[in-house]
């Protein structure tokens, strides 16, 4: 097979989205739009790619070369945004000494698959055309450029705006997919002009040129996969759908997934089999979730990992964190960037951690927030704890060695270290560091004062009584 290229056009502002940010750079699934062709183009194996880019070109260059690290992509500039026709003239150097198709679709259509491009390639191939296409029948082809027939072969594409009244009941229309001969391309876009509605360039002036010419075969698409994304209506939809697809993948990959149609798993996250996930639950970004781990209802996980066997339980969040092998996180729990929990680790309900190391089989079960934290093994962080790990303009770490055991209601008052297997009484306020194997206790000594309670409540019955009787006094004279 000859070598593809792939041009992926991408300088419109996208009016309809009525945003700031360019439409290729919405996301669906968490990823930028444009990140579904430059994964299409990388799986077709293209042997150049280049991204036209025009309206906010600063942004999505520095989206595809940075975040993506699409670091082989060519960009092409668009000064002023002339049509699809001048997009493409854009990236004409950008291909030069290119032999073969290259193949043109919009950065704002994410669903279109690899199966239906070999699809094309085929009909190209076997027809031996200069430019080939794929169209699809659509419930409201408004807004689409209609296919024109001529018998069984197509004639023309003639874009909405300027199309008749007859023609515009015509519901094949361009789906803005073509392959086409380079060394024709390069010919044939000269001779374009923009004496049309929009005063544009149109690139699907070309089918008619090629169809005097010869044949211009045509592929048919489902609707689903090649609509495109102009407003945000679009974006949900496209987004539910890619959804859809990668909760399908993973069911069928060994996940049990509860309720998905409230599930969101982000594009590029990896689940282990025989791991349940949760209804209402959220897996974004870079996450991976190893196998038969439990994520229970409404857990967010956002650019986190989870080794195998271990548990989110309900509504925890976590975010850049990692919890190991077996570890047990919430219900109700939060683990902020830079969390990393130990094998068989536990962490419970309302207990807070950032950037802190909580070692194997340590546990804090409690109402916490250890905050640059670095604990051992076999740790145990009694309810109510808190690092205090900021003085108002630094932050300080604790350090809790092996075995130790820090009693309830204790605050840690950064930097301190608390030697191994050492005691924290409960209700202690640590400022300095405790030794090893010993106790340490900062609080005043009890005193009980007997009988006093009783006397106590006795006055303060009689004082709301008089209070009492004082007020109705008042009401009646
Ligand atoms: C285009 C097709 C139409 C087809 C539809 C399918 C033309 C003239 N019309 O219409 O037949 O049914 O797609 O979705 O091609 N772009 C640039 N520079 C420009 C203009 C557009 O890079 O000067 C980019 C846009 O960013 C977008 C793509 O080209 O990614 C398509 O442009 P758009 O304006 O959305 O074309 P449609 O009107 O949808
Ligand atoms: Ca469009």
């Amino acid at each position: 097979m000859t070598d593809i290229a792939v041009v992926i056009l991408a300088a419109g502002q996208g009016k309809r989205m009525k945003s700031a940010r360019p439409k290729v750079l919405h996301e669906a699934a968490g990823l930028p739009l444009v990140a579904y062709p430059l994964r299409l183009a990388r799986r077709l194996k293209a042997s150049r790619t280049v991204v036209v880019v025009g309206h906010g070109r600063d942004e999505v260059r520095e989206t595809i070369s940075g975040r993506l690290g699409e670091v082989d992509v060519a960009f092409a500039v668009q000064e002023e945004q002339r049509g699809t026709g001048h997009a493409v003239m854009s990236a004409l150097g950008a291909l030069r000494g290119h032999k073969g198709p290259v193949l043109v679709i919009s950065g704002d259509v994410p669903l279109l698959e690899k199966k239906t491009v070999d699809r094309l390639r085929k009909a190209y191939e076997r027809a031996g055309s200069k430019i080939a296409f794929v169209s699809f029948f659509a419930e409201d082809p408004s807004g689409y450029g209609r296919v024109l027939r001529d018998g069984d072969g197509v004639a023309a594409i003639r874009e909405h705006r300027d199309c008749s009244t007859g023609e515009r009941n015509i519901d094949e229309v361009n789906a803005g997919v073509y392959l086409i001969d380079f060394a024709y391309l390069r010919r044939a876009v000269r001779n374009l002009s923009a004496d049309n509605s929009q005063g544009e360039l149109y690139l699907t002036d070309l089918i008619e040129d090629a169809a005097r010419r010869g044949d211009v075969p045509v592929v048919e698409a489902p609707e689903d996969e090649v609509t495109g994304v102009n407003d945000r209506v679009d974006l949900a939809n496209v987004e539910a759908f890619l959804n859809d697809a990668i909760l399908v993948g993973l069911m069928r990959a060994g996940v049990t997934i509860r309720q998905p149609h409230t599930v969101c798993v982000d594009a590029g996250v990896k689940v282990g089999a025989d791991t349940e996930i949760g209804p209402g639950v959220q897996i974004r970004g870079d996450s991976r979730i190893g196998k038969g781990c439990a994520i229970e209802a409404g857990a967010v996980i956002v650019d986190s990992q989870v080794d195998a066997g271990a548990a989110v339980r309900a509504y925890s969040v976590l975010e850049k964190a990692r919890v190991g092998q077996g570890a047990e996180v919430g219900p109700m729990a939060r683990l902020r960037p830079g969390t990393i929990l130990g094998k068989g680790s536990k962490v419970g309900n309302f207990v807070e951690l950032k950037n802190t190391v909580l070692g194997p089989g340590s546990k804090a079960n409690h109402l916490a927030y250890l905050g640059d934290g670095i604990i051992g093994e076999n740790v145990n962080v009694g309810a109510g704890t808190i690092f205090c790990n900021y003085d108002g303009f630094m932050k300080h770490p604790t350090v809790l060695e092996d075995g130790v055991f820090i009693g309830s209601d204790s605050q840690l008052v950064a930097p301190v270290t608390i030697g191994k297997g050492a005691y924290v009484a409960s209700g202690s306020t640590i400022t300095k560091n405790v030794p090893a194997d010993a106790l340490a206790i900062s609080r005043s000594k009890q005193d009980n004062k007997l009988k006093v309670a009783a006397m106590l409540r006795k006055t303060l019955q009689a004082k709301k009584r008089r209070a009492a009787e004082a007020k109705k006094r008042e009401e009646e004279g």
